[in-house]
């Protein structure tokens, strides 16, 4: 296999370096281009740039295929847990029993929010989105730990252990302060003893000074979904926090801007449009080729189908659609919105324009349906996802900490005005 291309814009000829991942994915290195011939590349959407080199997960869309650090997610799902494959992302390598041991103690060792933090979500309105008081929460939380977001990288990197157990323990206790707080309800307190779930789930639904105990299904069920949106590669949140940390901004900021990348409906906010569009179906007494017509029309989209990245089925969604049917059996939960996302599996997966376009159920499809059957509101479903995706976007933060050496900065093709004279108020 060749190491260069070779590129020809009129009569200069450019040699460009091939750059071959370690899965043997090939990428034209372009990066000299501008500098050599004033031109740049183009690519709306970012659908065909690698914008670095990453070694912490790999994702082929084509097979569907996506593992952390090298392993599967199927098997993780199986044999890991959250806390265990946050580690993996982190460092790189499953821990030993000891260091799993100590990861967990770390991180139940900052479950309780410091009470400005706490005054800071109660100062929110009830009705204000979750999404947006976990952002600005993760930057309160910043400021309560300043010795850890210094702006200062090396500093950053050298408390990363620290910080980034602190993040993923208090990230659970933000999400639960928050919906208590649209309860105008008081958080619940933690009991560090309890796995993270369980505490999570304690602090979430009890009141305060209760400690009920937590089904070991629904435990498993909310913990499976955790891990498997720990991380997914450069989707949008997480090319926003990478973005934020080329700049040298510490991870509380970084991952607050991740959070609100990720609260727009077509990227972690479709959890909540698969649900909102089941129960209207539902509602119409529908079985839901009507809502299929609509969308091959062009009218609406199947919410929770189609990738950007996955032309087949997202290897998430097969687990969650699995993992839903045994966590409804488990709570004794029927679901009439369950059978409508089958039939509308069914139908969609037999017709020929989702089959021509390749748009397959993705994570969001079936997580929805889990997350309602655990008790949770629709309007968190969002903030659940940005808890599971927390050790993914701090991986990234870390490897741009460790690794990166420009401020990530895309260029354009202007398509404006050309230079025109200004003309005072009176003559325009
Ligand atoms: C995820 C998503 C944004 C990916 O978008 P994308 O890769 O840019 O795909 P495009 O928007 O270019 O769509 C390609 C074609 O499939 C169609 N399409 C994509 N998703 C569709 C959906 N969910 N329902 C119906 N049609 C869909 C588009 O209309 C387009 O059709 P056309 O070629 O006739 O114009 C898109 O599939 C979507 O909006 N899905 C629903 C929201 C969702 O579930 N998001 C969660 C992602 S994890």
């Amino acid at each position: 296999m060749a190491d260069t291309a070779n590129l020809e814009i009129g009569d200069q000829k450019y040699s460009l370096n091939l750059i071959k991942g370690t899965e043997q994915e090939l990428a034209v290195d372009i990066s000299k281009l501008r500098k050599e011939s004033r031109v740049i590349t183009f690519d709306d959407g970012y659908g065909n740039t690698g914008s670095c080199e990453s070694e912490i997960t790999f994702i082929d869309g084509d097979k569907g295929i996506l593992r952390y650090r090298g392993y599967d997610i199927a098997e993780l799902a199986e044999k890991s847990n959250f806390l265990e494959s946050a580690y993996l992302l982190l460092n790189g390598n499953l821990p030993s029993g000891g260091e799993l041991d100590g990861f967990r103690q770390r991180v139940a060792g900052y479950c309780d929010l410091p009470a400005e933090v706490l005054t800071s979500i109660r100062s929110q309105p009830a009705g204000a989105h979750p999404m947006a008081v976990l952002s600005s929460g993760l930057q309160a939380l910043g400021g309560s730990y300043p010795q850890y977001g210094t702006n200062d990288r090396k500093k950053d990197l050298e408390s990363f252990d620290e910080s980034s157990a602190l993040i993923i323990s208090a990230v659970r206790s933000l999400a639960a302060a928050i919906y208590k707080n649209s309860l105008g309800e008081d958080l619940s307190s933690s009991d560090p003893g309890r796995t993270y779930c369980e505490n999570f789930l304690s602090m979430m639904f009890d009141k305060p000074g209760e400690s009920t105990p937590v089904p070991s299904a629904v435990e498993s069920a909310l913990d499976l979904i955790f891990l498997l949106h720990a991380d997914h590669e450069q989707n949008c949140s997480t090319s926003t926090c990478r973005m934020i940390a080329s700049g040298g901004a510490n991870p509380f900021a970084s991952l607050a801007g991740g959070v609100s990348a990720l609260w727009g409906p077509l990227h972690g906010g479709a959890n909540m449009a698969v649900i909102k569009m089941l129960d209207e179906i539902h509602e119409s007494g529908d079985d839901g080729s009507r809502f299929v017509e609509s969308a091959k029309q062009g009218k609406s989209r199947l919410m929770g189908f189609g990738h950007r990245v996955y032309r087949n089925y997202d290897p998430r969604a097969k687990i969650l659609k699995n993992a839903c049917d045994q966590a409804l059996d488990a709570l004794g939960v029927s679901s009439p919105i369950l059978q409508i996302a089958r039939r509308l599996e069914e139908v969609a997966l037999e017709d020929p324009y989702f089959i021509q376009r390749k748009l397959y159920p993705n994570v969001d499809f079936y997580s929805g349906i889990i997350l309602q059957a655990l008790g949770f509101p629709t309007n968190m479903f969002t903030v659940l996802f940005a808890i599971g995706r927390t050790p993914g976007w701090l991986s990234h933060w870390k490897e741009i900490a460790e690794n990166g050496k420009k401020i990530h900065r895309p260029r354009q093709i202007y398509q404006g005005e050309t230079l025109r004279p200004y003309l005072p108020v009176e003559d325009r």
